[in-house]
């Protein structure tokens, strides 16, 4: 490895006598890269304490090695509901069925990521940590399934497994053992979740007209300096502050001043300050409701805690403000925060291209709004981004990479993307990059929104790259603009043929926005093409997509 590139701390590689000459294998499971990253702290710090490990995406880890094995990581996110990531999909499906090996030398341990306020949290991590126990493994310590704000239960679990596997490795007394020499971790920047960069905002445009009901923000963020690279298809993390009017509304529900002194990370700060710039203060979740159900005594709070169905849509669909208002009580500082959630970063579809853009990074901004009652409520990033951040100021960002999406390879290969709404970002970035690189495949886009004249995102830069045919073609479903709803599946449906023709000369196929109704319906007009224009039964469709899917030639960013 070369030098001076080195994450952990180095091991010099020699002999030793009581060091345990086993393998670890760590294998992750990651959407947006969350689990990826766990998993290489762990390789790192195993590097460090002298455990040769080996990491693994899910997507490159073979299932019958798992004979194989006698120690065994799983780091796993679940998304959607309860589904595995796409990469994982295949080992998931594996070790569920008959082909899966009997592991009676395995041990293993598994950490899962989720957000408890899905129903099915966590879902991919205890299926794994079922399967390996079907199959004879032996967990070497519990499952840990972690929340939204993993950070640090999810590293003392790690030290903890860490422990596990070095008392049971082979220990090969007396046996001289290489110890790995630290990898060097292929790291682009050294600006990462915890240690962001303070970028600057360059300029914040809304590109929805005045008369849209919605409010889309084009965001320029300046990375000059940074030595921040991202490939087209990558997310933006941004770190954000929650607004003071919000924080100071919530102060008063809970009888505080804001002046209270708290300890967070270690560090005495205002009540005040850590709403601002520490804790979730927007969205609610089913156990602050649980929580404040008690500490407020509230009657109607303590009816929905009964019926989890309720609860959960009720959570989703209200602000922390407006959950304490359901029965003003007075709280101590400590109470409160103990009701919060840590802040955690929001990751942006990035819409440029480095080609094209330079230093700089693109986004598309929906901003998002509640209705409640009287009044309207925003998201917390959405409206830092769009609202409070003014040009000049800076914010905390750093890359997340994503291998899920990402432009063929191969410059002639043609792409059909799929994208209404915001999820038409990264397909600026797709096409600005491949403009530049000068490639020959072709591009289709399929862009959906609610009108023509009000919600026609990037409309100009769309028709110029019509003009000069570097997009081959643009088709638009503007769902508000007759009595009936058009959508971006219709569109697909109408096109079938050539959809097939497209798919035929090897097309992929990618998808971004809505993932709760548009992604699955875009699936679906997938399937019927398949159907009518394969000639294939709904099965034969399914095996078609999922095959596409194994073969990257299918896939999604979805939120
Ligand atoms: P609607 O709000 O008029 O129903 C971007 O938000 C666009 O996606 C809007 O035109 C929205 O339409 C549309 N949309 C809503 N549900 C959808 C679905 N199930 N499939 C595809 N597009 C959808």
């Amino acid at each position: 490895p070369s030098v001076g590139q080195t994450v952990p701390a180095q091991q010099p590689a020699v002999a030793v006598a009581s060091q345990p000459a086993g393998k670890l294998t760590i294998i992750y499971a990651s959407q947006t890269g969350n689990a990826k990253g766990v998993a290489q702290a762990l390789k790192a710090e195993a590097d460090a304490a002298g455990i040769s490990a080996e990491l693994f995406s899910a997507g490159d880890y073979k299932g019958k090695n798992l004979a194989k094995e006698t120690h065994v990581i799983i780091v796993a996110s679940t998304h959607g509901e309860g589904e595995a990531p796409d990469d994982a999909i295949e080992l998931h499906e594996f070790l569920q069925s008959k082909k899966a090996p009997k592991l009676p030398n395995l041990q293993y341990a598994v950490i899962g990521l989720g957000d408890s306020s899905y129903e099915f949290f966590c879902q991919t991590a205890k299926d794994f940590d079922a399967y390996l126990a079907k199959l004879g493994a032996r967990p070497m310590l519990e499952r840990l399934d972690c929340d939204v704000d993993y950070d640090a239960p999810a590293a003392a679990w790690r030290a903890e497994a860490l422990d596990k596997v070095q008392e049971t490795l082979v220990t090969a007394d007396a046996q001289v053992v290489t110890l790995p020499v630290g990898q060097a971790v292929a790291s682009v920047s050294a600006y990462t979740k915890q240690n962001p960069y303070a970028a600057t905002l360059l300029t914040s445009q809304k590109i929805t007209g005045r008369n849209s009901g919605k409010d889309v923000r084009h965001v320029e963020i300046d990375l000059e300096g940074s030595g921040l690279t991202y490939q087209p298809g990558d997310a933006l993390g941004v770190w954000y502050d929650n607004d003071p009017v919000l924080a100071d509304a919530i102060l008063a529900k809970a009888g505080l001043s804001g002046e209270e002194s708290v300890d967070v990370d270690g560090q005495a700060v205002s009540l005040r300050d850590a709403l601002i710039n520490s804790y979730e203060v927007t969205a609610a979740n089913p156990q602050l409701v649980t929580r404040y159900a008690d500490l407020s005594g509230s009657k109607k709070l303590a009816k929905l805690v009964e019926d989890k169905d309720k609860l959960r849509e009720y959570a989703a669909n209200t602000q922390v403000v407006d959950v304490l208002a359901e029965k003003k009580t007075a709280l101590t500082a400590e109470q409160l925060l103990g009701l919060l959630r840590r802040l955690t970063p929001r990751l942006y579809s990035i819409a440029s291209s480095q080609e094209e853009v330079g230093e700089e990074v693109h986004l598309t901004v929906g901003l998002v709004e509640y209705a409640h009652a009287e009044e309207t409520r925003q998201g917390g990033a959405s409206s830092f981004l769009s609202r409070r951040l003014e040009e000049g100021e800076s914010v905390k960002v750093f890359v997340e990479s994503n291998n899920h999406f990402k432009l063929p390879a191969d410059d002639n290969t043609p792409v059909i993307m799929i994208g209404p709404g915001t999820g038409i970002a990264p397909f600026r970035a797709f096409v600005q990059e491949r403009d530049n690189r000068g490639a020959e495949g072709k591009n289709w886009l399929f862009f959906g929104d609610r009108t023509f004249t009000e919600d026609f995102l990037y409309q100009v830069e769309w028709q110029k790259y019509l003009k000069d045919g570097v997009v081959n073609r643009i088709d638009v479903a503007f769902s508000r603009d007759q009595a009936e709803k058009v959508y971006v599946q219709h569109r697909l449906l109408e096109h079938a043929a050539e959809v097939w023709k497209w798919l035929q000369d090897g097309a992929h196929v990618y998808v971004c926005g809505d993932a709760n109704h548009m992604a699955k319906d875009v699936h679906d007009a997938l399937l019927t093409i398949a159907e009518q224009q394969g000639n294939q039964s709904r099965e034969q469709a399914e095996q078609y997509l999922s095959e596409l899917r194994k073969n990257k030639r299918y896939q999604k960013d979805v939120y």
